[in-house]
């Protein structure tokens, strides 16, 4: 009955177990997981474009090899998660062309511009050490698929962190114009990535539902906290400013304390008026247009192979 199969996936919360894809799940958990996992799976890709800027430009082979490498990896991240969320009875081609009709959202952090080459090393640094900080509580994400997909992520990911930290590491040992490129990059970078977290508390509309089912680990506050306390001394070891005059150590809490980012920009952003927003979906509707003969190919030989084993 359906009193039981509520009961039984209740239990199954309750107990830290995992829900499978064949296991009965309230409309609202199903609702919750597509919004996230497709969200999550438009980052991966949109992700690709401010990185992608810099492919062409890189000052040496190896540095190139590694940002292609890296910029790939996201394209995978992307494939693994659309997968997880078909698992939900969503189609991928239909979250696609949600995201191109800006009917589902993508992180705000892939609407700002690459402007320089250290752009690249403080997106390794700051954005995918963000990520991880999200990332890594959703290895225990109560839904099975998307669990699995953020272990094998979080793998690359932290890879990705220490590339971009080992850029920079080159950079700040090298002349003082790239010093100086650095600093301006964390200028940039520094306040968009506390947005990646997400609203305060406060202002979460889904923080205490997600956490209940066991989505959510932590709220975004306290992530965006734990985020903080890790970067700093990797600032210091850099010989960096973080661009916030309120970042200070507070014994009492043994954490930092720090300002508000401007949660003005944020609405902005995510509403469709951040700096790229324009450039990243033209250009990922572009592409989805020129691939279709991609997929009617390989629809076509699906079809005729289906056909042969039939006879
Ligand atoms: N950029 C764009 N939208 C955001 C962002 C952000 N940085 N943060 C929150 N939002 C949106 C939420 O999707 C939600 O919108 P919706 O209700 O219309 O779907 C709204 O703002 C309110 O936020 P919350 O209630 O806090 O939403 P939620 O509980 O989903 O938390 C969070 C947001 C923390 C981003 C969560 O969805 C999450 O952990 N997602 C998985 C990680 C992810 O998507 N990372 C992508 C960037 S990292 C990368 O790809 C390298």
């Amino acid at each position: 009955s359906p009193a039981e199969l509520e009961e039984r996936f209740d239990a199954t919360i309750a107990a830290d177990q995992r829900v499978e894809p064949r296991d009965w799940m309230p409309e609202a958990y199903r609702r919750t997981l597509i919004r996230q996992i497709a969200q999550h799976a438009h980052s991966e890709i949109i992700g690709m474009q401010p990185e992608g800027n810099w492919l062409l430009r890189a000052p040496s082979l190896r540095r190139r090899a590694i940002l292609l490498a890296k910029v790939q990896d996201e394209a995978g991240h992307g494939m693994y998660l659309y997968a997880a969320a078909e698992t939900l009875g969503v189609d991928r081609e239909e979250l696609t062309e949600k995201l191109i009709d800006s009917k589902q959202k993508y992180s705000s952090i892939f609407n700002y511009p690459t402007l320089s080459w250290a752009d690249i090393g403080v997106i390794g640094w700051l954005v995918d050490g963000a990520a991880i900080a999200n990332q890594v509580p959703l290895c225990r994400c109560s839904y099975g698929p998307y669990a699995r997909a953020m272990i094998r992520i979080c793998k690359e990911e932290s890879f990705h962190q220490r590339q971009g930290y080992e850029s920079l590491l080159a950079l700040t040992a090298g002349t003082e114009a790239q010093k100086r490129m650095v600093q301006e990059s964390v200028d940039r970078w520094w306040w968009p990535s506390l947005m990646m977290f997400g609203p305060a508390d406060g202002d979460s509309p889904n923080t205490h539902r997600s956490m209940a089912w066991g989505i959510k680990r932590h709220t975004n506050d306290e992530l965006r906290q734990r985020f903080v306390d890790m970067t700093v001394p990797q600032a210091a070891v850099l010989g960096v400013t973080l661009p916030d005059p309120d970042l200070r150590w507070n014994p009492e809490r043994q954490a930092h304390d720090f300002g508000e980012p401007d949660w003005s920009e944020f609405t902005a952003v995510v509403s469709g008026a951040g700096p790229a927003n324009r450039q990243r979906l033209d250009h990922r509707r572009r592409a989805h247009e020129n691939g279709a003969w991609v997929r009617e190919a390989a629809q076509a030989y699906a079809e005729k192979q289906a056909g042969k084993q039939g006879a």
